[in-house]
């Protein structure tokens, strides 16, 4: 029987998620869809109805809908609670089911290059809601301690105060604090939107080295000038558009109880770019 599914949020017309998902509907002959809804803040309740109207198998949802979503949910993975936001839905005959993937998104590059995060020191610049699974995640791995740096220093507390109830160490500092801290961390992570637009990073790297992982969640573009800075030093780079084909990765999974054709999905993605 054939499946359809979808992307939620606004705005949606720039999402890649419809050309990843379709790729490996393709690859693996699924007869399957998958297209974008723009659904206007405030519009999530009617938006919703006729999703279940058309009987949509599952959908993902973005910006501005991850954390109003959770109440419109029946059932919810544990992640997902545990995160308070929602990106990855499945609807079993009008019940829907909320998952986050974007914490295994995140995590899944570690895992396919095999880098440790059990006991490393980890820097993290950001506080917003892709921050909050990347905590989740490190915790979950058993890093050894977290160091949240934010613009806003109050989000950067609330942070750490979270880590800290998943049992992980953690301090929260203003970005200006950091500055030339780098050096002294084993994972460094951009999970602020800086970059986007082609901005400077907003801290140096210098005195990192080869074994540092610096891992930025921007991905469009794949250069920035955080990770330009990061090469120079010649450490290990994780782009943005790996934990974004992680989490689609894990969304399908989730959809359609198979292995998801990884390679297609990851030439479908930079083929977008
Ligand atoms: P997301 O869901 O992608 O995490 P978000 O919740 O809006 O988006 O969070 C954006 C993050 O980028 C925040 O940490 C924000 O800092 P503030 O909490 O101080 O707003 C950060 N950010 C955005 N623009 C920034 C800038 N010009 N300099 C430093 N940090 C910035």
């Amino acid at each position: 029987m054939s499946k359809s599914f979808a992307v939620i949020g606004d705005p949606i017309d720039h999402s890649l998620s419809p050309n990843i998902h379709s790729a490996a509907f393709r690859e693996l002959d699924l007869d399957s869809s998958y297209i974008a809804y723009r659904i206007p803040k405030g519009e999530l309740a009617e938006g919703i109805e006729g999703l279940k109207k058309i009987k949509i198998d599952g959908f993902n949802i973005t910006i501005p809908h991850k954390v109003e979503m959770m109440k419109y949910l029946d059932k919810i993975d544990e992640t997902c609670s545990l995160i308070g936001a929602v990106n990855t839905v499945s609807n079993k005959d009008g019940v829907l089911k909320g998952y986050n993937t974007d914490m295994d998104g995140f995590l899944e590059p570690f895992k396919k290059k095999e880098l440790n995060i059990k006991g490393a020191k980890v820097l993290l610049i950001g506080a917003g809601g892709a921050a909050r699974a990347i905590v989740a995640g490190f915790a979950k791995e058993k890093a050894d301690s977290i160091t949240i740096a934010n613009r806003t220093l109050e989000k950067a507390v609330s942070l750490s105060k979270f880590a800290k109830t998943i049992g992980l160490d953690a301090s929260a500092v203003k970005i200006e604090d950091i500055k030339d801290s780098a050096k002294n961390y084993d994972i460094i992570v951009n999970a602020t939107s800086v970059g986007l637009k082609n901005e400077s990073s907003v801290i140096e790297l210098d005195g990192i080295n080869e074994k540092t992982i610096v891992y930025d969640i921007v991905y469009m573009p794949m250069n920035t000038d955080f990770i330009k800075k990061a090469k120079a030093q010649k450490a290990i780079i994780i782009y943005g558009y790996e934990m974004l084909l992680g989490q689609a990765v894990r969304a399908f999974e989730i959809w359609q109880g198979i292995e998801a054709p990884y390679n297609a999905m990851k030439k479908a993605l930079l083929g977008g770019f």
